[in-house]
Parts: structure tokens; C-alpha cells; sequence
């Protein structure tokens, strides 16, 4: 039996934090057991907002890719691949275009709320209009079943079902409706409270040295109402308890939550015991990027290799879309 298909994507944004790791990486990796898997980078998708410079998106695509190598993203059961190395999600994309209504992408949640919040570009375009088609496009090109993906995303991939039944109610049932696999995403805030983010400046990057880590727990946002070593605390309000739900086992999440409560232990030490921890997680992770990270050859090869695996299945499905519209010629 045959398993059943799954893609997913990220945006080629250069090196991964804590964020992509427990929003999506561990996820996708042990989806890799059960299911067929895609995993795309989505360089067009960069294009989308960052058309103006685009010097750092080749950088960027190797950075993500030794990332999710480290991360245990594996290339023997997976296709690890770079979106516009299958050029027939363009076409498709370009197809879907006809059909898709304008409104239906005027009515994306993120599409004015991200008009608005980034100022310093202009989003008018048509590529940022057409952001979540392309991503229908990557999804639908491979028949997957299904898409992991956080609560952000699901707006996305119920827009991507309704332009599925669009089209099949045109031109015969080519392409199956896709299912949302909600990733469960665990509040990951960075250094500074805020959500972990590249932009912000607060993230604790997979490649962060032990050293590193530690630096930047030092002097990481607790609860505000805890001034002095003897001030009570409540861990539901301090971002670093976060982390210790994110990556401490619970008899440890049990000690911190008791000893801050009771002013029983100090934030230096609830944050040492924390770095014990998140070292323990990125240790595996640290333990295989060396072989990557060191070369950059291996990678490129891996995402070739990944990208004409999935650029026969993009084919195929192509020669049925250009026969279902009828635009398939001698
Ligand atoms: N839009 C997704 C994000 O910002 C990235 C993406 C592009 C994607 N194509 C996809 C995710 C296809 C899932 C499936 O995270
Ligand atoms: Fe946060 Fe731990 Fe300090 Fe409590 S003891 S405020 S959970 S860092």
C-alpha cells in the first residue's frame, strides 16, 4: 500500500530558530514514517515580499536546507526540494490564474493585514496578490493529501480546497481536495517576550553555540512582577516558562513552576536548568550539521536530486491538467 502524500513549505528565510523547530521541523520529521513527503522551498514565494533585493536568497535556500538536514529532515524518505526548480508550478499557477475570481485572494485574511504591517515595501503587485494561489499551486501539482501546517496557514489551505473544486467543476476530477494536518504550535516567545522572529531580533537560532544559548537566556524577559530573588512569580506569565514547556520534561516543568510560585528558586537557576534542557534538544541537531553546514556541494546535490524526484510527479500531473482543459496539442 501505497502511503498517502503529504507537502509542506517554508519560505526560504536563511537560518532556522526554536520556532520552526517545534512549529514545524520535529513535526515534519516524524510525519516522515507514515507518509509520503514533500518538503519545499519556496523561493518564489521569498520574490513575493522581498522582490526588491534579492542578493541573500541563494545563501538563504542553503542555510534553510542545512537546517532541515540537522533538524532530521531525510532525504532517503522525503524529496527536499527548491520550488523554482520545478518550473511546472508556474504553469500551473499561471492556469489556475484564469480561473481563480480576484476576490477570492482579496479575501485572504493575512493579504491586507500584511499590506498594512510591512511598510518599508510595496505590496501592491500582482505576485503578492497571488501569494496563496502559487502556494495552491505547490500543493495541488502533487495530489497531497494532506498539508502540515500551524493555525496561520489553515486560511490558506481551505482557499487552496475551494479553488480545487473550481477547477474540477470545469474540466473532470484531476486534482483531490487537500486536508489541513494542523501542526499544534506552542507559544514560542524569543528573548525579549515578543514571538520569536528573525525580524525582532530575539531568536535563538538551531546553529546558536552552547555558549551562544546561554548568553542569550542570561538575560531573557521573566515575569515582570518578580523584582527581587524574593518576589513570588507566575510562570503563565513569564516567557521563559515557555521554553521549559517546550523543551523540559515535566518533572522539571513541575520544580520550575513550584519554585517560582513559592519564590522557592531564582530565575538564574530556572533559566540554567532551561539551557540544561534546550542543549540536551539541540545537541542531536548540532551533532548532525557539521556534515552539511561543512559542505555546501552535498546539499546542492541532495536538493537537485529532491527536485527531479518531485519534478516527475509535477509532470505527470501537468500532461493531465493540459489534457483536462484541453490545451494539450500534437
Ligand atoms: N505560505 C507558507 C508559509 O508562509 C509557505 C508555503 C508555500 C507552503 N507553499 C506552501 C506551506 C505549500 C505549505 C504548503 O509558511
Ligand atoms: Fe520565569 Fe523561572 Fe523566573 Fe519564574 S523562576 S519568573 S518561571 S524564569
Amino acid at each position: 500500500m501505497a502511503r498517502p502524500r503529504i507537502l509542506s513549505g517554508m519560505r526560504p528565510t536563511g537560518a532556522l530558530h526554536l520556532g520552526h523547530l517545534t512549529g514545524a521541523l520535529d513535526n515534519w520529521a516524524r510525519l516522515q514514517d507514515s507518509y509520503e513527503c514533500y518538503w519545499v522551498i519556496v523561493d518564489w514565494h521569498a520574490l513575493t515580499t522581498d522582490y526588491a533585493d534579492t542578493s541573500a536568497i541563494r545563501e538563504n535556500i542553503l542555510e534553510v536546507a542545512v537546517d532541515w538536514l540537522a533538524a532530521g529532515l531525510d532525504p532517503a524518505r522525503a524529496a527536499l526540494f527548491v520550488q523554482s526548480a520545478v518550473p511546472e508550478h508556474a504553469e500551473l499557477h499561471l492556469l489556475l490564474s484564469m480561473v481563480v475570481p480576484v476576490p477570492w485572494l482579496e479575501r485572504v485574511p493575512t493579504y491586507k493585514e500584511q499590506q498594512q504591517n510591512i511598510q518599508d515595501k510595496d505590496l501592491s503587485t500582482y505576485g503578492f496578490l497571488g501569494y496563496p494561489l502559487l502556494q495552491t499551486a505547490d500543493i495541488i501539482i502533487y495530489k497531497a493529501a494532506a498539508v502540515p501546517v500551524g493555525e496561520d496557514q489553515a486560511p490558506h489551505i481551505e482557499l487552496t480546497r475551494e479553488i480545487v473544486r473550481r477547477f474540477n467543476n470545469f474540466y473532470g476530477p484531476v486534482f483531490p481536495e487537500p486536508q489541513t494536518l494542523l501542526t499544534p504550535t506552542p507559544r514560542m516567545p524569543g528573548t525579549d517576550g515578543r514571538k520569536m522572529s528573525k525580524s525582532y531580533g530575539n531568536a535563538i537560532y538551531l546553529l546558536d553555540s552552547p555558549e551562544t544559548v546561554r548568553e542569550k537566556l542570561r538575560p531573557m524577559l521573566t515575569d515582570p512582577a518578580r523584582k527581587r530573588r524574593t518576589d513570588p512569580g507566575d510562570p503563565d506569565k513569564c516567557p521563559v516558562f515557555d521554553l521549559h514547556r517546550a523543551f523540559s520534561e515535566p518533572a522539571t516543568q513541575e520544580w520550575a513552576a513550584q519554585g517560582c510560585r513559592t519564590a522557592g528558586i531564582g530565575c538564574i537557576e530556572c533559566k540554567t536548568k532551561l539551557a540544561e534542557h534546550l542543549l540536551e534538544r539541540l545537541g542531536e541537531i548540532h551533532a548532525r550539521r557539521p556534515e552539511y553546514a561543512s559542505r555546501p556541494d552535498t546539499v546542492w546535490d541532495i536538493l537537485r536530486e529532491g527536485s527531479r524526484q518531485a519534478r516527475e510527479t509535477a509532470r505527470a500531473t501537468m500532461e493531465q491538467v493540459r489534457a483536462a482543459m484541453k490545451i494539450q496539442y500534437p
